[in-house]
């Protein structure tokens, strides 16, 4: 595996390629980049993984200094799953001066769920996705399905801006308990780590019931909520949204019961968990 960290490094590698296939991560690799880095494989002349903690996608209260930095563990892994190329620039290679210019995405996509309880989150996903992309120049461009709002305002901002890229949906990687994995779930000690489960749980819940023919999701995305925070959890939502939109379907529209995905997030201790299930 080749590593750069500067673009003209990165750009000097890619020049011999004609589709790389890119995986954009923060490090702290698990199963699941590792599972979209074999799906890039097969899809490009070139696979490339970046590893960049986006400070602007973190709010002044978030975790950006304690993010996981596992530098040595990740080459090991990236090398192991057969990345051919490692983009991992510092800080102000990526950003050699105050990134004044950021996408705004659509807001009726981005403000809301994620959008809605971690302002200016999807500006900073954006916005880095944008340039890595500008750096690497991907063919194929491969996000997790975890991230299901995410790898959505990613598709979104490609088709609204004409980006030579096509983005393809990784499913999400589980623990054999059910856990979505994720770099936070290092956070996670024995304990928590064993009631982690009950989110994506509580999601099955949400979604049998509403494949049952329950309609009345107010009360029944209360009770979830309830059900986790006796649990000692601080759900921040748990709902049920149209695929399409990720708006909430309507009680006397047939059709918007037939494509749905129940989401969730909540918090377990300091952990702020994500999960989704397509329904
Ligand atoms: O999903 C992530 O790890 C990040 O949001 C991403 C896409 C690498 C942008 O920083």
């Amino acid at each position: 595996m080749l590593i750069a960290h500067s673009i003209s490094d990165l750009r000097a590698l890619l020049a011999p390629y004609r589709s790389p296939a890119f995986v954009a991560t923060m490090g702290n690799l698990h199963d699941g980049h590792l599972a979209l880095l074999r799906s890039a494989r097969g899809l490009g002349d070139v696979s490339v993984a970046s590893i960049f903690v986006n400070r602007l996608q973190f709010l002044p209260h978030e975790d950006f200094d304690s993010y996981p930095r596992t530098w040595e563990q990740d080459c090991a892994r990236l090398e192991e799953g057969g990345c051919d190329i490692l983009f991992a620039p510092r800080e102000a290679d990526l950003y050699p001066e105050a990134q004044t210019f950021k996408v705004l995405p659509d807001p009726a996509l981005a403000d809301i769920l994620e959008g809605h309880f971690r302002p200016g989150f999807f500006t900073g996903v954006c916005t880095v996705v944008l340039k890595l992309f500008n750096c690497v120049q991907p063919r194929f461009a491969l996000f997790g399905q975890k991230d299901y709002q995410q790898q959505m305002v990613v598709r979104r901002m490609v088709r609204q801006l004409a980006l030579p890229v096509e983005i393809v949906t990784g499913q999400t990687e589980r623990a054999e308990d059910g856990l979505a994995l994720s770099s936070r779930n290092g956070y996670l000690d024995a304990a928590a780590r064993a009631e982690a489960v009950q989110l994506p749980l509580a999601l099955r819940a949400l979604g049998d019931a509403v494949r049952g023919g329950r309609r009345d999701l107010d009360a029944l995305e209360a009770e979830a909520a309830r059900s986790l925070a006796a649990r000692g959890w601080q759900p921040d939502y748990l709902t049920v949204r149209r695929r399409a939109d990720l708006l909430p379907p309507q009680p006397g529209h047939a059709d918007d019961w037939h494509s749905l995905v129940v989401l969730g997030a909540a918090r377990l201790g300091a952990t702020r968990l994500i999960d989704n299930l397509e329904i």
